[in-house]
């Protein structure tokens, strides 16, 4: 579903990333680790094509659509969205902006509202949440997409266990549906759920 070859990428000429390679097959997950400053989040920019590499490419199969969750999220904030405004947002493809939400739109948000325990907030502010409760909708959002490929940076961060443990089920279910998902993290529990690990080291020195 997508596929990153010969992958470089430096910032303002320091090298970060080089000769990084990953295949997405479709109903896999791979997990990316490393230290800090490894390069995970850069590399997941790239897969999700937000920035060109230096070196290599990133092709994605026909038709497949990539949702990413990044690891930092504050531009949302400005926006005066409820929760519900939020995670619906995740219905909308590209030139779709002014469609009407479908009964399938509406009970896929309701679904993951309830399953991230998010549904008793629907009418709050983002800004008037939780650091985690936040983390939970913008998760929403994500899988709300229903994108092909889902890359998540370090979802789970800063949640507790319960709501750790609903996210890796649908990252489960997810990937039995058919999906890729890549996921950067720092829990060997978590890493342990993909059935292959990409490991960035620093790439200082190249
Ligand atoms: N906008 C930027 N400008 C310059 N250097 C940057 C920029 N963003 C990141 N870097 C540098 O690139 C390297 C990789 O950063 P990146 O955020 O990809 O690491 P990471 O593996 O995601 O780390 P973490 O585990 O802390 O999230 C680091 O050395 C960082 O200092
Ligand atoms: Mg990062």
């Amino acid at each position: 579903m997508l596929t990153a070859s010969h992958l470089g990428f430096r910032y303002a000429g320091v090298p970060v990333l080089h000769d990084v390679n990953l295949h997405a097959e479709p109903a896999s997950m791979t997990a990316v680790t490393g230290a800090n400053g490894s390069g995970k989040s850069t590399l997941l920019h790239l897969l999700a094509g937000i920035t060109a590499p230096a070196e290599g490419a990133v092709r994605r199969g026909p038709g497949v659509r990539v949702a990413l969750l990044p690891q930092r999220t504050s531009e949302i904030d400005a926006l005066p969205l409820t929760v519900a405004e939020c995670v619906r947002i995740g219905r909308f493809t590209p030139g779709g902006l002014l469609r009407r939400l479908t009964g399938q739109d509406r009970a896929t948000v309701t679904g993951l509202m309830e399953r991230l325990d998010i549904a008793h907030l629907a009418r709050r502010r983002l800004r008037e949440l939780s650091g985690g409760q936040r983390q939970r909708v913008l998760i929403a959002q994500t899988f709300a997409q229903d994108a092909g490929v889902l890359i998540l940076d370090e979802p789970t961060a800063a949640l507790d266990t319960t709501s750790r443990r609903s996210i890796h089920d649908l990252l489960t279910d997810r990937v039995r549906e058919g999906a890729a998902v890549i996921i950067a993290t720092h829990d060997d529990e978590e890493a342990a759920l993909a059935g292959g690990t990409l490991h960035l080291t620093a790439a200082e020195g190249l």
